[in-house]
């Protein structure tokens, strides 16, 4: 599984010989001006909740790649309406997709579209894959609920937002590490608008002298798992 960060809670997964893209945000991100959204491969886009800095470029991809569109079924039945491909999940259900069996859980957010259409409630991923399992959180705050997730999958890597004021802080993310029982974090979801900034190295410090790993991915450059 090779997953590429493409700025703020954007991120290209390959997996099972397929391309996913998640909450791209990329084209209005000043950070990733180097990324051309046209170039992406994308067989299916994972949306966790409808705002705007989750689903900006989605329908120009959609509509290059003919992809298909995996959110809540709000979000999907929205983007179905306009006659994108889409397939519809709800909190605790899983599916079999062609590369790995995706599960939808739930988040402590909220989810409405930019032009206030009702986005259904907020949630996360987990990506079971042939080899390896990651947990994308999506924007959320410490929640119980992580708790649950290692019941049912051993996680290779957590995908979690650092960037606190929207969502969870550094503090927060490595309490959500211990809960996951994933030592291995890749952050996201800061440093995009000035309410997210954080400093790296102190981050990076903090996980470490925890005994964690946390990566901070240039935009643009992958990690192999
Ligand atoms: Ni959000
Ligand atoms: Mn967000």
């Amino acid at each position: 599984m090779k997953i590429t960060f493409y700025g703020h809670a954007s991120l290209g997964i390959e997996v099972g010989g397929k391309n996913i893209i998640v909450d791209p945000y990329i084209s209005a991100n000043p950070n990733a001006a180097h990324i051309d959204i046209d170039t992406l491969k994308a067989d299916y886009i994972l949306l966790t909740h409808a705002h705007g800095d989750h689903i900006l470029d989605v329908e120009a991809i959609a509509k290059r790649t003919n992809a298909v569109i995996v959110s809540n079924a709000e979000i999907a039945g929205y983007y179905g309406a306009k006659g994108f491909q889409s397939h519809p999940m709800n909190h605790g259900g899983s599916w079999n997709f062609d590369f790995g069996k995706l599960k939808y859980v739930n988040a402590i957010h909220s989810s409405s579209f930019p032009d206030g259409s009702y986005g259904g409630n907020p949630g996360g991923f987990v990506i079971e894959g042939e080899h390896k399992n990651v947990y994308i959180a999506g924007d959320t705050a410490l929640t119980m609920d992580m708790k649950l997730i290692p019941m049912r999958t051993k996680l290779d890597l957590a995908i979690l937002p650092i960037g606190d004021n929207f969502t969870m802080d550094v503090e927060d993310a490595i309490i959500a590490s211990d809960f996951l029982d994933c030592d291995k974090i890749l952050g996201y979801h800061y440093d995009t608008f000035g309410y997210i900034e954080i400093d790296h190295e102190e981050s990076i410090r903090k996980f470490f002298n925890k005994g964690k790993d946390l990566m901070l991915l240039e935009i643009g450059s992958s990690i192999e798992l």
